[in-house]
């Protein structure tokens, strides 16, 4: 994969419209978690430091064409200003006099870009008026390259376009992690539904040597197998699909790897009285809800065995204690790893960076991916179309 970075065009005297994503959570006025924000400030510094004028296009939420006030942009520039150490202009109607007519050493922040319908309608005439308000374009938005949208892709094929720092960091890391990773390479991929994640489980299977599956989603994997799981999240009617994805990983040598042994409660509730048991002797009256000491065990074997990790979703209920043990405990064994320079561990969507979080060792995994859908679509070995555009 190859893609042009701003090291590629001379920046001085140019605006520079740079898609971001900063589409981040807000309780009331107060960002709660500042992460896509503090991710994009080097690119922003560095086309200042090149001497080019920045304006930022972006969404928030999905407000699906009309103007709503609580998504609009200027919620964040605080934020932003906070994070970036400058001025924050925010334009609701941008044109390209009045950001000619603004200081380069300024951010300029435009409304977000979904107030219209036609940014995901991709149109045509919305990617013209975004272009003409600047010289070149910089995509810094690896989590919104998923949609083909005006700000993403259409105005990408209208002007010179580079790859912003963050953009970069996360091709690298996906790269080496899925596109020319180190070998064996081990994939975790968790959560509650089969249904959302069959054709990443497709995918991976072609490319992992070992993967472990978590979370609800083992659940329809055991039931595939004939095995009952009481009261359990599972999909019954995916099991046939399970059963091919099996077969499918067989065929193509990769290891699937079920829990050995699961904790089971009669609910699902903090503190609940829970007992762990093998994966065919859940009472059925209980329920799954995370894998148990002898899987994590299990677990610790596969990574220290392998180079590489890419982790998508937890492994048992971890929103509430105790069934976020198994997660957590992993997370620390994948962690640890890294730290030790035998695994380069790579992480991404909104659940997984959570636990990993909750677990206190996101900072050691080698890369956490700021995007959620995108990572999925490109663990799926889909072509993200903002990237394609790149
Ligand atoms: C995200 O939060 O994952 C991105 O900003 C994309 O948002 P979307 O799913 O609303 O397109």
């Amino acid at each position: 994969m190859s893609w042009k970075s701003m090291d590629d065009l001379a920046l001085a005297g140019k605006t520079v419209l740079t898609r971001v994503d900063i589409n981040v959570p807000m309780e009331g006025d107060v960002v709660t978690d500042t992460t896509r924000i503090d991710k994009i400030c080097p690119t922003v510094a560095d086309i200042i430091a090149r001497g080019g004028k920045v304006v930022l296009l972006a969404h928030f939420g999905r407000p699906k064409g009309k103007v709503v006030p609580e998504m609009s942009l200027k919620r964040v520039q605080p934020t932003l200003e906070a994070a970036m150490g400058r001025k924050v202009v925010f334009v609701e109607r941008p044109s390209r006099p009045l950001i000619d007519g603004l200081p380069f050493d300024s951010v300029i922040l435009v409304e977000n870009t979904r107030f219209s319908a036609m940014e995901e309608a991709n149109d045509p005439a919305m990617a013209r008026f975004l272009a003409s308000l600047g010289d070149v374009f910089c995509n810094d938005a690896f989590s919104a390259a998923h949609r083909a949208h005006a700000s993403t892709e259409g105005i990408a094929h209208l002007l010179p376009s580079f790859a912003g720092r963050l953009m970069e960091e996360e091709l690298r890391a996906l790269e080496s992690a899925l596109g020319n990773p180190q070998r064996p390479v081990v994939a975790v991929v968790g959560g509650a539904k089969v249904s959302t994640k069959l054709e990443l489980l497709g995918n991976l299977v072609t490319k992992v040597d070992h993967l472990v599956i978590g979370g609800g989603m083992a659940n329809t994997f055991l039931v595939a197998q004939g095995i009952e799981v009481g009261k359990s999240l599972a999909e019954r009617d995916m099991a046939p699909l399970a059963l091919q994805i099996m077969a499918k990983a067989k065929a193509a040598g990769c290891t699937l790897h079920l829990p050995v042994d699961v904790v089971v409660a009669a609910a699902f509730q903090a503190g609940a009285d829970n007992s762990i048991v093998a994966p065919n002797a859940c009472p059925p009256d209980q329920m799954i809800l995370d894998a148990g000491p002898a899987t994590v065990a299990a677990l610790t074997a596969v990574f220290e065995s392998c180079k590489t990790l890419i982790w998508n979703g937890p492994l048992g209920a971890f929103e509430i204690a105790p069934f976020d043990a198994a997660t957590t405990a992993a997370a620390r064994v994948a962690a640890a790893l890294t730290k030790a320079h035998k695994l380069v561990s790579v992480a991404g969507g909104g659940d997984t960076v959570f636990a990993l979080n909750h677990a206190g060792v996101a900072s050691d995994f080698t890369f956490i991916s700021t995007a959620g859908g995108a990572f999925l679509e490109w663990m799926e070995g889909k072509v993200l179309p903002g990237v394609a555009a790149l």
